[in-house]
């Protein structure tokens, strides 16, 4: 059978058989078949290669090939392959990863409960909040307030976190007792809010006026991506970071910071919090854990959370679990991961790397429907606009864009905008491997370049 017959059974067969994320046989059309991957090189199955502009879901930080990590994930499954980490049991790796990830994680952070991907860990985080909260005996507080354009997941409560209408439409009525509230996005905020110049004292603003008409009683947490990712890499506005801390502190709610993308090196420092010195008291992880070689999550809980979950008597105690917290084989990946993570400076590269990124994608303003570039370390977003002037968002050039850079070798997503949206429209994600070379990181700037012409022209 040639190659291309191949291919073709096989897509029929998937087709046929398989329901993908966010299915829909349009734009499952030509979908690519890949095969294998080396650094920041994807090759399908015709042989064609790709560089992959999104550590394909901003997960592979660490690059795709590491032989080390299959090693060491068929060392570990030949000698234990799984046991259960439910209380009275427990493994090496469960708590070698966690012991390394607490010793990693801001100075507050204590102890860590694992799940297997994003959206798992933001539902532990809801439950550990609401727990936490009726073991201070405050049971009314069990709101939670999440930002438009963040993404938490799809499942049911994080789903419900996520600020993205497209995400709810079909899914409605979507779980109670969750509230959004205006993103942190400098620019796009200072247009939407009439700002006044300073666009975090603003959004901070919003978000408190949120808190206080819900009633602080009645809010058990906020969450936050430091950096929101999927939502179109919305960088905080200066002092907003900052200022949802102290606005959580001021009133007795507790911050749920997800670094499910941020975290392990993305934007230049181990946990996007750092950036801005602030601290949470429950942390979401997830993707660069394992740099994807292994589904793995979790949430990493403060000193005070922890203790409060410690302190509980046993007709309250934590009784949220899944099979495959702790796996004994992702956590080894998780550890080696890590490993080389340190060894190879990964995450000093990516602030370097990261630079030299914006830096080039900054060059695409000089297309007309560049109306903005953002980033921070290997996480950026370019976004596309109708108009400059009015900067009304390009619904479907993104999309345009994205399959340009495809046939030229350039694999990435777009943030697709949606009329009637809040204010972000189409954003082409950019967030290569942390080890992606300079001269990776230029060709890929060079293929945007070309792209976003071509699909102007
Ligand atoms: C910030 C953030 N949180 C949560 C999730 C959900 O993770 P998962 O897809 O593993 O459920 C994602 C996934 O992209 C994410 O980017």
């Amino acid at each position: 059978m040639t190659t291309e017959l191949h291919a073709e059974t096989l897509l029929e067969e998937d087709r046929r058989h398989v329901v993908h994320p966010q299915h829909n046989p349009t734009d499952h059309q030509n979908p690519v078949l890949f095969v294998k991957g080396k650094g920041s090189i994807l090759t399908d199955i015709q042989g064609r290669e790709y560089i992959d502009g999104l550590s394909c879901l901003w997960n592979v930080n660490i690059g795709h090939g590491r032989t080390e990590l299959a090693e060491v994930a068929a060392e570990q499954m030949s000698r234990l392959a799984f046991v259960t980490s439910y209380v009275g049991a427990t493994n090496e790796p469960a708590i070698e990863l966690a012991s390394k990830l607490v010793q990693i994680a801001p100075s507050n952070m204590s102890a860590v409960y694992f799940t297997t991907g994003g959206a798992e860990a933001n539902e532990s985080a809801f439950k550990t909040a609401r727990h936490y909260w009726k073991i201070q005996g405050k049971p009314e507080k069990v709101k939670f307030i999440s930002r438009v354009h963040g993404y938490h997941g799809v499942t049911m409560a994080a789903g419900s976190a996520t600020g993205m209408a497209a995400f709810h439409k079909m899914y409605a009525p979507l779980v109670p007792n969750f509230i959004q509230v205006p993103p942190p996005h400098p620019y796009r905020w200072a247009d939407y809010a009439k700002s006044n110049g300073d666009a975090g004292a603003e959004a901070a603003a919003a978000l408190e006026q949120a808190i206080v008409r819900e009633g602080p009683k009645t809010v058990a947490a906020v969450i936050a991506e430091p950096v929101q990712g999927a939502g179109g890499v919305i960088v905080p506005a200066p002092g907003y970071i900052q200022r949802l801390r102290e606005i959580c502190d001021r009133h007795e709610v507790l911050f749920i910071a997800d670094e499910i993308i941020t975290g392990f090196g993305r934007t230049g420092k181990w946990f996007g919090l750092e950036h801005w010195n602030v601290k949470p008291d429950i942390m979401s992880f997830a993707k660069g854990v394992t740099s994807a070689y292994l589904p793995l999550g979790g949430i990493m809980l403060s000193d005070r959370v922890h203790q409060t979950l410690l302190d509980a008597p046993a007709d309250l105690k934590f009784t949220h679990a899944a099979t495959y917290s702790g796996h004994p084989t992702c956590c080894a990946v998780g550890i080696r991961n890590i490993e080389i993570i340190e060894r190879e400076g990964l995450v000093d590269r990516a602030a370097v790397s990261g630079r030299r990124l914006l830096a080039g994608l900054e060059t695409l303003r000089r297309h007309e429907a560049v109306g903005d570039v953002r980033g921070l370390g290997m996480m950026c977003g370019v976004e596309l606009v109708e108009d400059r002037e009015t900067r009304a968002p390009a619904i479907g050039l993104g999309n345009k864009v994205a399959a340009l850079a495809r046939e030229r070798g350039l694999f990435t997503r777009n943030r697709g905008g949606a009329k009637g949206d809040f204010p972000i429209g189409d954003t082409i994600c950019i967030a290569p491997p942390l080890t992606s070379s300079d001269e990776e990181i230029d060709r890929l700037v060079a293929i945007l370049d070309e792209s976003i012409g071509a699909a102007s022209a």
